[in-house]
């Protein structure tokens, strides 16, 4: 009996046994395929199909022209400032979604008089489709400044190009001088707008922007003055980017009382007023919605906010120098950064604000340089 019963039970058990092993492996290619499928979606929800491809296709495709220069004559003492002169300040842009909504953002605005943007043009070295775009929502002579980031390194001298074309259209090429988007600056409407591309190229790793941005703002007067770059030092930004500039090139805008707007990490950081930069930072001023520059203290701004992509708060301890945040763990989105200038008629202030294509404005705050001798 006992025989007969484990017999018939081993009869049973074979094909038993063989069925739940197809039935494992169906589920485990099931398994598999949709693995597949998630990294699929994951990756093309990271990166669009376009950036996929130029990755596949474009790797080692570089322009290897000479850089372009501009050869205006940037004011030395400032133009008159309109009222109300409107500025957006952008990074890490992109040719989709996002990209559109936030122009059409900037558009809206009762008035825009420029945008300038720090580095990372479109992720797929296209020049002429992100003209196209750019055209297509502010118009061809729509005054625009860029410098260089690191995925515009390849083409540069192609997005050079259709930056001084623009430039051109616009009229305001007379008025800036130097490598475009490398080591350049331009006076407009009253403002000095210097940009610089420390870490960016190779061949001008050893460039000495600090240098550079010493001569120019000591050559031109205004109160009013701009440094702008792509990358940033590690506890400049609110997420992994390592110390790719130094901090020289910050503190030589400090020291005359530019602000400092870059890009690289995708989201936005505001510090309080800062008095010169090292490790460990330090604060200088705590009142984050109205700040006082001189020559030696201003604010350092990210705003990688540009429609790429839109990054979380990486690192857990919040640095106590920042006085305000947009990113993807609060539910941020695209922001512009918007500065009226001669605010209201005020020719000492500036209202700056950011806006997010999803939640409005996110930051708001007021920047005086009563304290910035005026030459
Ligand atoms: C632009 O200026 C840089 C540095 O001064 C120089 O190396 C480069 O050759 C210039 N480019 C052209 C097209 O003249
Ligand atoms: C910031 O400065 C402004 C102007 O001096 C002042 O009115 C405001 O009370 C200050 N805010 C804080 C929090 O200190
Ligand atoms: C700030 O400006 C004053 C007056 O022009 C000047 O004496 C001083 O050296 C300047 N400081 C810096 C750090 O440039
Ligand atoms: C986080 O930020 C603090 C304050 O700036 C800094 O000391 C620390 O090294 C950072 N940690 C990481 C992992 O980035
Ligand atoms: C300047 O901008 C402010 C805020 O947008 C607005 O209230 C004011 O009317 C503007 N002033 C002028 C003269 O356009």
């Amino acid at each position: 009996m006992t025989d007969h019963n484990s017999k018939t039970v081993a009869i049973y058990s074979v094909p038993k046994l063989r069925c739940c092993q197809l039935t494992h492996r169906k589920s485990f290619i099931i398994a598999i395929c949709f693995i597949f499928i998630l990294c699929i979606k994951y990756v093309s929800s990271q990166y669009p199909l376009l950036v996929i491809l130029k990755w596949l296709l474009m790797q080692h495709n570089v322009d290897h022209s000479p850089f372009l220069n501009v050869t205006g004559k940037p004011d030395v003492f400032p133009d008159r400032m309109p009222i109300n002169l409107t500025i957006a300040y952008v990074a890490d842009t992109s040719l989709w979604k996002e990209a559109s909504l936030l122009y059409n953002l900037i558009r809206s605005e009762s008035q825009i008089d420029a945008l300038v943007v720090s580095g990372d043009l479109d992720y797929v070295d296209q020049p002429l489709a992100r003209e196209h775009l750019l055209t297509k929502y502010f118009g061809s002579k729509f005054p625009i400044f860029s410098c260089a980031g690191n995925h515009d390194h390849n083409f540069w001298p192609k997005y050079q190009q259709t930056i001084l074309d623009r430039w051109k259209r616009s009229g305001i090429h007379h008025k800036c001088s130097g490598i475009i988007g490398v080591a350049h600056m331009c006076t407009y409407k009253g403002l000095i707008i210097i940009q610089i591309a420390p870490g960016i190229f190779e061949k001008y790793r050893f460039y000495d922007y600090s240098q550079y941005l010493e001569n120019q703002l000591n050559l031109y007067h205004s109160q009013w003055k701009i440094c702008s770059w792509h990358k940033n030092q590690h506890n400049m930004q609110l997420g992994n980017k390592q110390d790719e500039t130094g901090y020289d090139v910050y503190n030589t805008c400090l020291k005359h009382g530019a602000m400092i707007i870059t890009g690289h990490e995708h989201s936005y950081s505001r510090t309080y007023l800062m008095k010169g930069l090292h490790d460990p930072i330090e604060v200088l001023s705590r009142n984050s919605t109205y700040i006082q520059l001189s020559n030696g203290s201003s604010v350092v701004i990210v705003n990688g906010l540009g429609g790429f992509s839109v990054s979380g708060y990486t690192n857990n301890s919040i640095a106590p120098y920042w006085a305000s945040v947009n990113h993807a763990n609060i539910n941020g989105h695209a922001s512009a950064l918007i500065c009226k200038y001669n605010f209201n008629g005020n020719m000492k202030q500036a209202l700056c604000y950011l806006k997010d294509i999803v939640h409005g404005k996110r930051d708001q705050f007021i920047i005086d340089v009563t304290n910035i001798p005026m030459s």
